[in-house]
């Protein structure tokens, strides 16, 4: 038993893994249900490292060195299930099974209770970065015991991508926190795609630009605070042309978005912890409008009347909106970036988990989709407290906030008045003017619950609390 770590499942991001574990000097066992394939792995990349092919299952836990450690890169849900306990049968105590795929975080919860009590650690570690960050360097997110964090950290440390030299990995907390903090990463992942996708439909609709426009606008971006993956990539897609044709290759590609259900799991648990993740929520909705075909054809079909979306404007006035669309990105932004760190936060209280923001923040900065160098700013926002209620009021961010203003207004105003949806553009505002307003009209909810369900209210004015028999003469208030 020579290997120090094992990849079972030998697909795109576990073959990835396995080679990235195998260039970092680790001795790595590799198994996969269909042997052609780790033979594949080993023909096309044995020499990048150590690897100890195995047949059987048997076999690859034979040739782990003590305490084990297998991560598992399957599909979510039953084959991981299936994976785990047949690892766990032929694994010892204090061996440490890892879940590296995109599980959902009550499952991971389920699974740690289910094989601590067998004496073994399960770490559910969300990975993210696609195939090329396995491969290169992920952005690294372990869950599990204290325990198991000594033995993986080294081992997770070598692969994962650095930051300004640091390793984009860290222990995020007990059980299911990893998994966690990996779906809300990616909720704001869909909430950042959202967004960029509202601003190039502002540009390309709006204004009429071209797609290579717009993405010479985004490559612009990328050297503002908006500097990020998605930005950069952003740049690229709406500069490729296909070659078939000769057109921009968006034009020609099918709007409708698909998902595999991580953003929706951000949403549902937001909305379990009724946290506002307005952002988030609008781009899983927005995804969801997207893919309805049979109802937009008929919508089409009904051809409803009203602005085109052309947006009515003076040539000479469209660069200072576009820059407007750049603030109103960065604004809207901050905003999703609040909500999610706030989702975490409300979480770690509900799962008693003790998450470190800003070191979430950090091991964001590199690897990961959303990878940003605003991610520095809001490290360092956590680090001095100044984000602890939200990000929002972090002076860095309150100022960028209010810098953006009148933009992000202005711009959500025009795409109303010309009939562009931009509903992440438009929540995050409306989230913002909530925490702003002096008075909400949840005061009149509160008289209406009262009404029609005796639910009482609070008053402004004296504590307890009140009923009133709205509809008698009277109209009395009694102490309820
Ligand atoms: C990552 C990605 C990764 C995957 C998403 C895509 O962090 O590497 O988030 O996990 O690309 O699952 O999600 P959708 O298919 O739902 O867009």
């Amino acid at each position: 038993a020579e290997a120090n770590v094992g990849v079972v499942g030998l697909a795109a991001m576990g073959a990835s893994l396995a080679r990235n574990l195998a260039r970092h000097g680790n001795k790595v066992a590799v198994y996969n249900r269909s042997y052609a394939r780790t033979e594949k792995l080993i023909a096309e990349h044995g020499d990048e490292g150590a690897f100890f092919p195995a047949e059987t299952m048997e076999a690859f836990v034979d040739s782990l060195a003590k305490p084990r450690t297998a991560i598992i890169m399957v599909k979510a849900g039953e084959p991981t299930d299936a994976m785990i306990d047949a690892l766990a049968d032929l694994m010892e105590p204090g061996d440490i099974i890892v879940d590296a795929g995109n599980a959902h975080f009550p499952d991971t919860i389920r699974r740690e209770k289910a094989i601590s009590a067998r004496g073994l650690h399960f770490v559910g570690c969300g990975v993210s970065g696609g195939e090329e960050g396995a491969l290169l360097g992920p952005s690294m997110m372990p869950g599990g015991t204290e325990e198991s964090w000594t033995t993986l950290k080294p081992i997770f440390e070598s692969i994962a991508a650095k930051a300004e030299g640091e390793p984009c990995v860290t222990h995020i907390g007990a059980d299911g926190a990893g998994h966690f903090v990996k779906m809300v990463h990616n909720g704001i992942e869909y909430s950042d795609m959202q967004l960029i996708a509202e601003s190039y439909d502002l540009m390309r609709r709006g204004l009429g630009m071209t797609p290579a426009e717009i993405g010479d606008v985004f490559a612009a971006w990328n050297e503002t605070e908006l500097d990020s993956y998605l930005i950069e990539i952003t740049a690229e897609v709406l500069r490729q042309v296909d070659k078939k044709t000769g057109k921009p290759l968006v034009d020609l590609i099918v709007d409708h978005a698909g998902m595999k259900g991580t953003g929706t799991w951000t949403v549902q648990a937001a909305l379990d912890l009724a946290v506002p993740v307005t952002g988030i929520g609008e781009a899983v909705f927005a995804r969801g409008l997207s893919s309805q075909g049979d109802l937009r054809e008929e919508a089409q079909r009904q051809g409803f009347d009203g602005p085109t979306g052309a947006i009515d404007m003076p040539a000479e006035d469209c660069a200072a909106f576009v820059e407007d669309i750049r603030e109103a990105l960065y604004a809207s932004k901050i905003v999703a970036y609040a909500q999610g760190f706030n989702e975490i936060t409300e979480a770690a209280k509900k799962y008693g988990w003790d998450i470190d923001l800003a070191a979430v923040a950090r091991i964001w900065r590199g690897g990961c989709i959303i990878r940003a160098k605003f991610l520095n700013r809001i490290s360092e926002a956590f680090e001095s407290g100044e984000a602890n209620v939200s990000l929002l009021f972090a002076p860095y961010f309150k100022d960028a906030i209010e810098t953006a203003q009148r933009s992000w207004r202005r711009v959500v105003s025009r795409a109303v008045a010309f009939g562009i949806p931009v509903p992440a553009f438009s929540s995050s505002l409306a989230y913002f003017d909530g925490l702003r307003s002096d008075r909400l009209p949840a005061a009149l909810i509160q008289g209406q619950r009262d009404y029609f369900g005796a639910h009482t209210y609070q008053r402004v004015d004296m504590p307890g609390a009140f009923h009133t028999l709205w509809a008698t003469e009277e109209r009395e208030e009694i102490e309820a």
